[in-house]
C-alpha cells in the first residue's frame, strides 16, 4: 500500500467514528450522525476538516485499547449561503460523544478560529457529558469551552443545536451561547437528571418533562427554537443565519430581494378591533408591515405576551420587539422582560436595528411577580433599551401606559423615531384608575357616584386616551395611519443607516442581573 492509499484509508477509518452497528442504533432512534448533520448545515462540499486524526490520550479504565480518531467531535469550517461559518459535531457513536480533554481541546481551536476570523460558531450537541474515566482534565475542557463562548459573547454569533443528551455542567455552553435550537423527542438539558431529581426532591419525572425541547421552550425559555426532527433543526440554523452578519463589526447581509404585497397594507386599515379592550395578534401586524414570509419568532412558545423576532423591511435584516395583546393583554411580566431584554441585546451586539410596536397596559401586578423580582427584571429591558445604539424606531398601536411606556423604547431611554397610530394612548395610567385617585373627593361627595366617575373617567380618557398630548410635547414624532406604517419605516431606518453612537467610557455595564 502506498503512503498516499494508506492516508485514504485512515481517513475512511475514521469516517465510521464508532462503527456500524452503533450508527445503526443512531439512526433507530430518529437521530442522523455527526456527519450527516454536518453535511445538511454546510453548503454542499463546503466542509473542511480539522482534526480528524486526533485521539485522546487517556489510559485508566481501558481507555487505552478504545481510541478512534477523531474522538468523538468532527470539527471544521465550511460555508452556509456562501457565508463562512465553524462547527463542532459531538459523535455519540463515539464513548457517547463524551467530552475528553482532546475532545474539548478540538472545539477550542475551532472556536479560537472563529474568533480569529469573525464568523459564527454552530456547535452541535450530543453527548453524555463529562468523560467520566478522565475525570478532571475532562472537566477543565469544559471550562476552557464556557471560557471562549463568554469571550466570544456579543463579537460574533454562537448557536447551539441540542440533538441528543446534554447533561451536568455542559449545558452551560449552549446557556451561554447566542440561540439554542431543541430536537422534539430526542434532545433534553438538565443540570440534574430524573434520578438525582428523585432522591434529592422526590418528584418523579421523565427527562422529556423534565428536559426536553417542549419544557424548555415553554417554561424555562432556555430553547429558542423547537425543531421536530435533526433535518429541520439544520435548516432552522441555516435560516436564522441569514439574518445575521458574520460579527460584531459587520452588518446582516443587505439588500437581499424580497416580495411585498401590497394589499397587506389595506388589510392594516381595519386591523385593530373597534373596542380597545379587545385583543388582537400583533403578529398579524407584523406580517403586514414586513417582507412577504420574512418575519422568524424567535422564543415562539415562552413568554407569549412578547413578540420577538428577525424580518426584512424592505431587503433589511431587522429585529422586532412587540407587546402581544392576545396574551395576557400584552402586560409586561418577569419572563416577557427577560425575553425582551435577551433578543434587544443580541441586535444591538450584532448591529441589527430594532422596531418595536407598542401596546402594553402596564407590568403584571401581585405578590408572585413582586417577591421573584419583577423590579429587577422589567430593569433588564429598560436597560437592555437604553443601552442599546443599534437605529431603534417604536409604533405605538393602541396602549402605552405607566413605566412600561418608558420601557418599551420610548424616545426618551434614546429611541431615534416614534410613531403612533391615531388609536394610541399614552398616560401615567388608564382612565378609570386615574379618575378614582385625582378625582378621589369629587367623586365620593357627589349624589351619584358612579355616574361623577365615569364622568371623570371619561375627562381623562378625552384628555390622554390619544396621541395628540403626546405628540404636541414631541415625545411623538409624528400620529401617522396604519397604512402609512411600512413605508415610514423603511424611510426611518434609511435616514437611520449610518447612525454612529457611542456609549460612555467604561469596562463594562452592571445590567441588573
Ligand atoms: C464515558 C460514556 C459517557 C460518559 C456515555 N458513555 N456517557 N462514556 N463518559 N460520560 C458511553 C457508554 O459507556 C456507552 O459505551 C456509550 O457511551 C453509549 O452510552 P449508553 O449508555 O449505551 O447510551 P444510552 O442508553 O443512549 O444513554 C445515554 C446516556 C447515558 C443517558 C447519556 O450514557 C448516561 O447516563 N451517561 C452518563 C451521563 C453522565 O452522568 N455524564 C456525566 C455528567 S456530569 P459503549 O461502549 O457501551 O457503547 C458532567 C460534568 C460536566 O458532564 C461538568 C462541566 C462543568
Amino acid at each position: 500500500m502506498t503512503k498516499n492509499e494508506q492516508l485514504i484509508e485512515r481517513r475512511e477509518a475514521a469516517k465510521i467514528g464508532g462503527g456500524e452497528a452503533r450508527i445503526e442504533k443512531q439512526h433507530k432512534q430518529g437521530k442522523l450522525t455527526a456527519r450527516e448533520r454536518i453535511t445538511l448545515l454546510m453548503d454542499e462540499g463546503s466542509f473542511e476538516e480539522i482534526g480528524a486524526f486526533v485521539e485522546h490520550r487517556s489510559i485508566s479504565f481501558g481507555l487505552d485499547k478504545n481510541r478512534v480518531s477523531g474522538d468523538g467531535v468532527i470539527t471544521g469550517f465550511g460555508t452556509v449561503h456562501g457565508r463562512l461559518v465553524y462547527v463542532f459535531s459531538q459523535d455519540f457513536t463515539v464513548l457517547g460523544g463524551s467530552l475528553s480533554e482532546t475532545h474539548a481541546a478540538k472545539i477550542c481551536r475551532v472556536m479560537d478560529l472563529a474568533m480569529k476570523n469573525g464568523a459564527p460558531i454552530i456547535g452541535l450537541n450530543d453527548s453524555g457529558g463529562a468523560r467520566i474515566q478522565e475525570g478532571v482534565v475532562s472537566l477543565a475542557g469544559y471550562a476552557d469551552i464556557f471560557y471562549r463562548n463568554t469571550r466570544a459573547s456579543g463579537v460574533i454569533p454562537q448557536i447551539s443545536v441540542i440533538m441528543g443528551p446534554c447533561a451536568g455542567g455542559a449545558v452551560y455552553s449552549p446557556a451561554l451561547t447566542d440561540f439554542v435550537f431543541m430536537v422534539e423527542d430526542t434532545s433534553y438539558m438538565f443540570v440534574t437528571g430524573p434520578n438525582v431529581v428523585k432522591t434529592v426532591t422526590h418528584e418523579e419525572v421523565t427527562s422529556e418533562d423534565l428536559g426536553g425541547a417542549k419544557a424548555h421552550a415553554e417554561k424555562s425559555g432556555v430553547n429558542h427554537f423547537t425543531a421536530s426532527n435533526d433535518v429541520e433543526a439544520l435548516r432552522q440554523v441555516r435560516d436564522l443565519l441569514s439574518y445575521l452578519p458574520q460579527n460584531c463589526d459587520e452588518n446582516a447581509p443587505y439588500p437581499t430581494v424580497n416580495h411585498y404585497t401590497a394589499a397587506k397594507t389595506e388589510q392594516l386599515k381595519t386591523i385593530l378591533p373597534e373596542n380597545n379592550q379587545m385583543p388582537y395578534d400583533i403578529k398579524k401586524v407584523v406580517d403586514c408591515i414586513v417582507d412577504d414570509n420574512t418575519f422568524r419568532e424567535v422564543h415562539a412558545d415562552f413568554a407569549k405576551n412578547i413578540v420577538v423576532g428577525f424580518a426584512r423591511l424592505d431587503g433589511r435584516a431587522i429585529g422586532v420587539v412587540a407587546n402581544q395583546p392576545a396574551a395576557l393583554a400584552g402586560v409586561l411580566d418577569i419572563d416577557a422582560s427577560r425575553k425582551g431584554a435577551r433578543f434587544v441585546r443580541f441586535c444591538d451586539s450584532f448591529n441589527i436595528p430594532l422596531l418595536v410596536f407598542e401596546d402594553v397596559p402596564g407590568f403584571l401586578p401581585g405578590t408572585d411577580q413582586e417577591w421573584r423580582g419583577i423590579i429587577n427584571h422589567g430593569a433588564k429591558l429598560l436597560y437592555a433599551f437604553s443601552e442599546a445604539t443599534v437605529p431603534r424606531i417604536t409604533v405605538i398601536t393602541r396602549k402605552a401606559y405607566g413605566g412600561a411606556y418608558c420601557v418599551m423604547n420610548s424616545k426618551s431611554i434614546g429611541a431615534d423615531l416614534n410613531y403612533a397610530w391615531p388609536t394610541s394612548e399614552i398616560a401615567v395610567m388608564g382612565a378609570k384608575g386615574a379618575a378614582e385617585i385625582i378625582f378621589k373627593k369629587e367623586i365620593s361627595e357627589a349624589n351619584d357616584t358612579n355616574a361623577k366617575w365615569l364622568e371623570k373617567e371619561q375627562e381623562y380618557a378625552d384628555m390622554f386616551a390619544n396621541p395628540y398630548r403626546a405628540a404636541e410635547r414631541g415625545i411623538i414624532d409624528a400620529v401617522i395611519l396604519p397604512e402609512e406604517t411600512r413605508e415610514k419605516l423603511i424611510k426611518g431606518f434609511k435616514m437611520l443607516e449610518k447612525k454612529a453612537e457611542v456609549l460612555p467610557r467604561k469596562k463594562h455595564g452592571n445590567i441588573p442581573l
